[in-house]
């Protein structure tokens, strides 16, 4: 099929010209097709809203689950009561003040008159009249109602532009209208008004401020600021799906714009892309970044969110960063988006949580420093268990190290270590590449299992701490050292080895100044029991705690 576009972008122009246009997207409608078509929020997927087989072609064209109901858009309240019954007088107030415009309300429906692929079989339809002229203008000429969920594929971030229609329509549908970028660019704020309190189900592009202004306290579904359960419904079905993601897993970052911006910072990697507010892009020289406007510029945001979004699913940034305003006004919209492109994965960056990073060479004492931290209250990552369980489960990283070292998987399954120990062990290039297979994964991983007490205290045991970029996990990197004498004394006992074995184990690794230069910190063994030196690092990790502390909660003002 060939889809044709319809260019209304400028509608000063040749009244005869655009009125054509118009009476040609309005017969597409009227005969069942389908047309893309601009609002205020995003563009629209419109199909005949009393038409059951066009309405079909919508789930098809969308991959949209039959189970999500679609919103039926009108020229104006006047057709109300064709389509709703029950109609509170409630809904004429919002409808006077806030139509033609960004708001969607949840009616009690005709089942009678409005099909029921339309509603997914509830008893209740969602009713918007958008402001725009020119998609005004189609459905008064077309003289139906037109269903109209958002244009874009199911799952991918919605439409701002006409050409994003086509990135993902071109060839389904038998038309788009251009009618310019939108000028709102999150979807409308749905509200329920089968039930008092009114409920709000989805923040959108009218601020939730401006509805209570008017009518008072509002409900806020659950499903707005987290993530369901599962087994758990919302009131909107549409809002339990997977949604606006690139390909790209996002993490989303809170609190305020400065310290989110810190955080992002100490986090980025050379692949990772990141979304921020435009004072903070000179943060990212080497990353690829979408700036979301200013940070005090609510509408510049919602209008931008969805393209920077969208524009990563066409690269092969291994992460997306992304800074979230606060809930006021429209950060309400904005930072639900990003949060369910994130799988609320969130990072409260104004959190007090610390994390110190531990390195040191064989027998100066870390294991000691860790016990002194989990005194302290601290919980300890090893990154060697955490990379052994990853081995086990995770079936990405399997495969990656797979296709890297053919055969090293055994028939059960099992990964075979000694032989993957033989192929890299005897050539540097190879153990760098397995080290970077398990780096990439290994610090996503992490960081997810940091993220969920934003307040804990955590030490990262890892040999390859800096080698491996897992210090930028850190807001401290710590080198336990120790006087070599000491160190093969202490492993000599340890490990019950000779004199001669010891000290050719320490000369393998790396020199106490490797770890010296490189970390922040040094804690340095020259006790003589293990015990004294717990003692000592106690105290030492006592004191780094507090200031770190206290360096956060004035950094984060
Ligand atoms: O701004 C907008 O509202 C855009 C433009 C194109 O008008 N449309 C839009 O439609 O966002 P869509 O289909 O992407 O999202 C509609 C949402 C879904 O989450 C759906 O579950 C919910 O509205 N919905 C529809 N009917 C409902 C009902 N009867 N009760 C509760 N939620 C409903
Ligand atoms: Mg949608």
């Amino acid at each position: 099929m060939q889809t044709i576009y319809y260019d209304l972008r400028d509608t000063k122009g040749q009244q005869k010209e655009i009125e054509d246009k118009i009476s040609a997207a309005a017969k597409i409608l009227r005969e069942g097709g389908l047309v893309g078509i601009p609002t205020e929020t995003v563009y629209g997927l419109a199909a005949n809203g009393l038409d059951e087989t066009a309405v079909k072609r919508i789930f098809e064209a969308k991959g949209r689950p039959q189970d999500n109901p679609l919103i039926l858009t009108i020229p104006g309240q006047q057709w109300l009561p064709r389509y709703c019954k029950d109609i509170p007088p409630l809904a004429y107030v919002l409808a006077r003040k806030f139509w033609p415009g960004p708001l969607t309300m949840i009616l009690k429906c005709r089942t009678d008159v409005v099909p029921s692929i339309i509603t997914a079989g509830l008893d209740t339809v969602a009713m918007r009249c958008p402001n725009h002229p020119v998609t005004l203008a189609i459905i008064r000429e077309a003289g139906i109602p037109v269903a109209a969920p958002s244009a874009n594929t199911s799952g991918r971030p919605s439409c701002t532009t006409a050409q994003d229609v086509l990135e993902d329509m071109d060839g389904k549908i038998e038309g788009v209208v251009d009618g310019g970028p939108c000028t709102v660019g999150v979807e409308s704020t749905i509200l329920d008004l089968t039930c008092d309190p009114p409920r709000l189900l989805r923040p959108g592009g009218l601020p939730l401020e401006a509805l209570e202004q008017l009518i008072g306290p509002i409900a806020v579904d659950k499903a707005v600021v987290s993530p369901l359960q599962e087994g758990e419904q919302p009131k909107a079905p549409g809002m339990k799906y997977r949604h606006y993601a690139p390909k790209a897993p996002v993490t989303v970052f809170t609190g305020a714009p400065e310290a989110s911006a810190r955080e992002i910072a100490r986090r980025v990697g050379p692949t990772t892309g990141v979304i921020c507010f435009d004072e903070f892009a000179h943060l990212f020289p080497q990353q690829e970044v979408h700036t979301l406007g200013p940070s005090n510029d609510k509408l510049a945001q919602a209008q931008r969110v969805f393209d920077a979004l969208r524009t990563f699913d066409n690269s092969d940034v291994s992460e997306i960063l992304a800074q979230c305003p606060d809930s006021r006004g429209l950060g309400l919209a904005v930072g639900n988006r990003l949060k369910k492109a994130a799988g609320f994965h969130i990072v409260e960056s104004d959190s007090q949580r610390i994390v110190l990073g531990l390195t040191g060479g064989t027998g100066a004492g870390k294991t000691s420093a860790l016990n002194a931290i989990r005194e302290l209250g601290g919980e300890i990552i090893d990154c060697d268990a955490v990379y052994h369980e990853m081995l086990d489960h995770d079936q990405e990283l399997r495969n990656t190290i797979n296709a890297t070292f053919p055969g090293v998987f055994g028939p059960d399954g099992k990964l075979n270590r000694q032989k993957l120990g033989q192929e890299v062990f005897a050539k540097k290039e190879r153990l760098d590449k397995l080290n970077a297979i398990v780096f990439r994964f290994l610090i996503p991983e992490l960081e997810w299992r940091m993220d969920s007490i934003p307040d804990g205290l955590y030490a990262i045991d890892a040999i390859n701490l800096i080698e491996s970029g897992l210090d930028r996990l850190c807001d401290r990197t710590i080198a336990v050292t120790a006087p070599t004498e000491l160190r093969v004394r202490r492993i000599m006992a340890r490990d019950n080895i000779t004199e001669q074995y010891a000290r050719l184990r320490i000369s393998a690794q790396k020199p106490d100044e490797f770890y010296r230069g490189k970390c922040d910190l040094e804690l340095n063994n020259a006790a003589d029991t293990p015990e004294k030196f717990q003692r000592e690092a106690k105290k030492f990790f006592e004191r780094l705690v507090e200031a770190l502390r206290e360096e956060k909660r004035h950094g984060n003002k």
